[in-house]
């Protein structure tokens, strides 16, 4: 079967290369001409574990390619999947007019029965709109092309995708037709055979499933960065209760950790555009109005602690971070919680000195030279008044405490993931702060 993928970002190009691995013929569509130029020379736009020998692999067998042309890409083609960006737009809503551009552009180019199916993030009601705008191409053209739509939301992480995608915990598709329905369970067969389930439904429901899912982590998320606020308060230890909760199965240790707040490019754009859809609906969502509120205060609580430690002033002071990107293994910077840290560090006066293992050329785009970025995790403590841990990349979880201790002017560490134990940090004379534990008593 041959298939195309249009979009190739973190989702459309594991998408199009985990496909490609499981021998079906890949096109990928990128508007992007520079990024479909180094495709084509087997560079990868972006960094995830794994991806860039697969890439390579596939292409060397002929089974991916990468082109700048719908047109081309559709021939012979008899499912297109669209895997375009879906941005907040001025009002919390998913801005859709990637998506129907795609639309319109296989409305204008198609020959043949086509499956469009939708991968982005799309709220409900999407489909609906997809079919209109090829209809109408269609009709412009005054063509009669069979073509059907569906919904197959993508619950890949970024840093473990290309596992996510072969090993899905499971495959939600929409879709309103026995020949789509087909033509879906036989592409994903391969993903499929071994047990992992492909739940086939409504498309308002895969839709809304896709929306259901990030609010629910997101609100995990939240629920327990409120919870970590008030443990410090009251002198209980958030660690202690993280694994005291866990433990019941009905609610699982899974995605309960505190930290500075969640960010990337899904949780926060798609709190928003649930948000908004109800409004729309004329239905408030109170608990993820909640959710984002939390969230939003989260991103300030270590840059709090270091106003406080310091006594409201900041001014020269030099901070070294570890860890810009939103989440490890991944040079993802989207509303990564380093970014307003940053900024309300620079606003108070602070200097920041930064590492990254990957995120640093990406940082730029949003940081510029606003920061120092040093090249290696303890460079970045060269002359710092103390360290921020940010991102919990695999290195930084058992750094060598001497050399901290040794490079900045005084032992301080401010851990915005409690990967520290504060016993130990306090042993080896650290001032140690984390999220949800008063360290200071
Ligand atoms: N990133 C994730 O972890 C993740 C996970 C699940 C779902 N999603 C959803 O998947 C969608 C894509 O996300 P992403 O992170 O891959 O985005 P991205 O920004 O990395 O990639 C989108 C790509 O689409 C291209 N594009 C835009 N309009 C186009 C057009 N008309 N024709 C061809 N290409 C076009 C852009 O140039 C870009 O390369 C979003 O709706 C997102 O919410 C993302």
């Amino acid at each position: 079967m041959k298939i195309t993928i249009v979009g190739s970002g973190y989702v459309g190009l594991v998408t199009g290369t985990c496909f490609a691995e499981v021998g079906i013929e890949v096109t990928c569509v990128d508007i992007d001409k520079k990024k479909i130029e180094n495709l084509n020379q087997g560079i990868i736009p972006i960094f995830e574990p794994g991806l860039e020998e697969m890439v390579h692999r596939n292409i060397k067998k002929g089974r991916l390619k990468f082109t700048t042309s719908l047109a081309e890409a559709l021939e012979d083609c008899e499912v297109l999947f669209t895997a375009v960006g879906t941005p907040p737009g001025k009002d919390g809503s998913a801005d859709l007019q990637y998506v129907i551009n795609v639309a319109r552009e296989c409305g204008k180019n198609m020959k043949d029965y086509l499956l469009i199916v939708t991968k982005s993030t799309v709220p409900v009601g999407t489909a609906e709109k997809v079919k209109m705008a090829l209809q109408e191409e269609l009709n412009k053209r005054g063509v009669d092309i069979p073509f059907d739509v569906a919904s197959n939301p993508e619950f890949l992480k970024e840093g473990a995708a290309i596992d996510d995608f072969l090993k899905p915990d499971r495959i939600v598709v929409g879709l309103d037709s026995q020949r789509a329905e087909e033509l879906m369970k036989s592409l994903y067969k391969p993903f499929t055979l071994n047990g992992h389930p492909i739940i086939f439904m409504d498309i308002t429901s895969a839709e809304m499933t896709k929306y259901a899912a990030n609010a629910m982590l997101a609100t995990k998320i939240s629920f327990m960065n409120d919870i970590a606020n008030l443990c410090e308060i009251v002198g209980a230890d958030i660690n202690m209760v993280r694994k005291g909760i866990g433990s019941d199965s009905r609610i699982g240790n899974k995605f309960i950790y505190p930290g500075i707040g969640y960010g990337g490019s899904c949780f926060p754009k798609d709190v928003k555009a649930l948000i908004r859809t109800a409004e729309d609906f004329n239905y408030k969502l109170r608990v993820l109005r909640a959710v984002e509120e939390v969230n939003l205060d989260q991103k300030s609580v270590l840059f709090n602690k270091v106003l406080n430690y310091y006594n409201g002033d900041l001014k020269d002071k030099v901070i070294a971070l570890w860890g810009l990107s939103f989440k490890p293994q991944t040079d993802d910077m989207r509303e990564a919680p380093s970014i307003v840290i940053v900024q309300k560090l620079l606003e108070a006066g602070a200097k920041v000195t930064a590492y990254d293992p990957v995120a640093m050329k990406e940082a730029t785009h949003y940081l510029g030279e606003t920061i120092t970025y040093a090249d290696d995790q303890y460079d970045a403590l060269i002359d710092a008044d103390c360290l921020l841990l940010v991102t919990e990349w695999p290195e930084f979880k058992f750094p060598n405490l001497k050399i901290i201790k040794k490079l900045l002017n005084k032992p301080v560490v401010f851990d915005g993931r409690n990967i520290y134990e504060t016993a130990e940090m306090k042993r080896q004379g650290f001032d140690y702060f984390c999220i949800g534990i008063d360290t200071t008593k």
